[in-house]
């Protein structure tokens, strides 16, 4: 086809991928192209602004490696992530709720017995985790996988320390035979995102702040359940209300109780749901 005009492009580039032999692959790259041509003809983008968009999107690279993901960040504050997660994670009630994975967990973090110490160092005040896992019968998840990451009293993942030689405030360790886990760690404070990239210009262009309310990231697996990647948020945290990456359910809020002799209980079971495949 030839001088494709601003209205004719969309069908041009349609046609053009008649032949695409993954069909879910052209469904998405179909729906793509349709809303990505029509932003462009309801902004009236210029050329300049394209290439600005470019350049955002070149920087973005740019800026991940292996310890820095850029684009699960720019995912997370335009929602998109929680959008997927709310969409792919719609369970029976009852069931504990999934929110956004996040750019800070680590593959391979340090297997720590039950009881043990998840800080490895980590500054914080120290805090006792315990609950359960239970299915949606309340019946036991025996021996599940819990991986558990979160960040210091500083804000900052251990990722974010580049001074740091060995993991602190993750861990992997498994539930016992009732289903049960508990282990020793610091309290998570709030944090914001990094700002030092450009998501973080992007938050600042739209008057944004980079906070998140304090929480305790969990990813739980076990053989015969769906796994559930999720937080646990802590009760009066002043960014429950605005998170900057739109994760907090109401469900996964609790309290962390500060006890006299200065350590703070948290308690959470978690409730799997069966997987059906
Ligand atoms: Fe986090």
């Amino acid at each position: 086809m030839k001088n494709v005009d601003q209205n004719t492009i969309t069908q041009a580039v349609l046609e053009r991928m008649g032949n695409m032999p993954d069909a879910r692959l052209k469904t998405i790259v179909t729906s793509l192209v349709h809303h990505l041509h029509d932003f462009a003809r309801e902004v009236q983008l210029t050329e300049q602004e394209l290439m600005h968009a470019i350049e955002f999107l070149t920087q973005t690279g740019q800026k991940c490696d292996d310890k820095r993901q850029e684009f699960i960040l720019l995912s997370d504050v335009l929602g998109l992530s929680m959008l997927t997660v709310a969409m792919n994670n719609q369970k029976p009630a009852g069931c504990t709720e999934a929110t956004v994975f996040g750019p800070f967990f680590v593959e391979g973090a340090p297997k720590v017995a039950l009881g043990g110490d998840v800080a490895q160092g980590a500054p914080g005040q120290p805090c006792s985790v315990s609950g359960r896992v239970v299915g949606s019968r309340g019946q036991p998840v025996v021996h599940a996988l819990i991986e558990v990451w979160q960040a210091d009293e500083e804000g900052f993942y251990d990722v974010q320390r580049p001074e740091l030689r060995a993991p602190q405030a993750r861990a992997s360790m498994q539930a016992d035979g009732d289903g049960r886990f508990h282990f020793k760690t610091i309290v998570a404070e709030a944090y914001p995102i990094p700002t030092d990239g450009p998501v973080g210009a992007l938050l600042r262009a739209m008057g944004r702040h980079p906070w998140r309310p304090a929480h305790l990231h969990f990813m739980i697996k076990a053989p015969g359940f769906e796994t559930l990647i999720t937080h646990v948020f802590r009760n009066g945290d002043q960014y429950l209300e605005s998170d900057a990456v739109f994760g907090v359910r109401e469900s996964l809020i609790a309290d962390w109780v500060k006890q006299p002799d200065g350590n703070t209980l948290l308690q959470f079971d978690f409730v799997l749901n069966e997987s059906h495949d």
